[in-house]
């Protein structure tokens, strides 16, 4: 008799836990949609503003976008040179393997340089291997960067976590760990020199 008292106790007891859980639950739910809808200041931090015309000639520089860090390049008239040529060393010559998202911006005419403006390069810096940012290895040819890539490089970027290769558009090479070029962002111009990402 008295087990059978306790027993219904027990169940009192977990029966007013689970109520009170999914009160708790429901009261946790509440400000957690709240939160999930983007507020003004987290739309802002969303996008960065960058002027790409402050990177000199042939140069590099690392900012963020969302945490992410992004390469800007400033590339020269022999840098794009560079993009053309070696096609078949590349898994996605034509970055068709893109989300369309990122990369709306895309035509026919700027495919090949995976940029508005053929000379400012906007990738994301991670490798898409496991995420290493990649080495900038710009000049053509292997003298300058030893067995560290191949006889015949175009020019590029070097992940040394593995050993994934890149070209001067940031095409992943032949051969590479890394599955897919390094990603693309939507970005607009706002004035001559003038983007915003996101
Ligand atoms: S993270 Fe770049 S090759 Fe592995």
């Amino acid at each position: 008799m008295s087990e059978q008292v306790d027993q219904s106790k027990r169940n009192m007891l977990f029966g007013a836990a689970g109520l009170l859980g999914g009160v708790a639950a429901l009261a946790a739910a509440v400000p957690f949609v709240g939160s999930m809808l983007p507020a003004a200041d987290t739309l802002a931090a969303s996008k960065t503003e960058f002027d790409v015309g402050t990177v000199e000639s042939g140069q590099l520089v690392v900012i963020q976008w969302q945490g992410k860090p992004v390469f800007v390049v400033n590339r020269t008239k022999e840098l794009l040179a560079q993009i053309d040529g070696h096609d078949e060393m590349l898994k996605d010559p034509e970055s068709r393997e893109i989300e369309a998202v990122s990369a709306a911006w895309m035509t026919d005419e700027n495919r090949k340089y995976r940029a508005i403006k053929p000379e400012y390069l906007v990738v994301v810096a991670s490798c898409t291997h496991l995420g290493c940012i990649p080495m900038y290895k710009a000049t053509k040819g292997r003298k300058d960067w030893g067995d560290s890539v191949p006889e015949d490089w175009p020019g590029g970027w070097h992940c040394p976590c593995h050993g994934s290769l890149y070209d001067i558009s940031a095409r992943v090479i032949n051969d590479s760990p890394a599955p897919h070029n390094l990603h693309l962002m939507p970005y607009k111009y706002t004035g001559e020199t003038s983007v915003v990402i996101g």
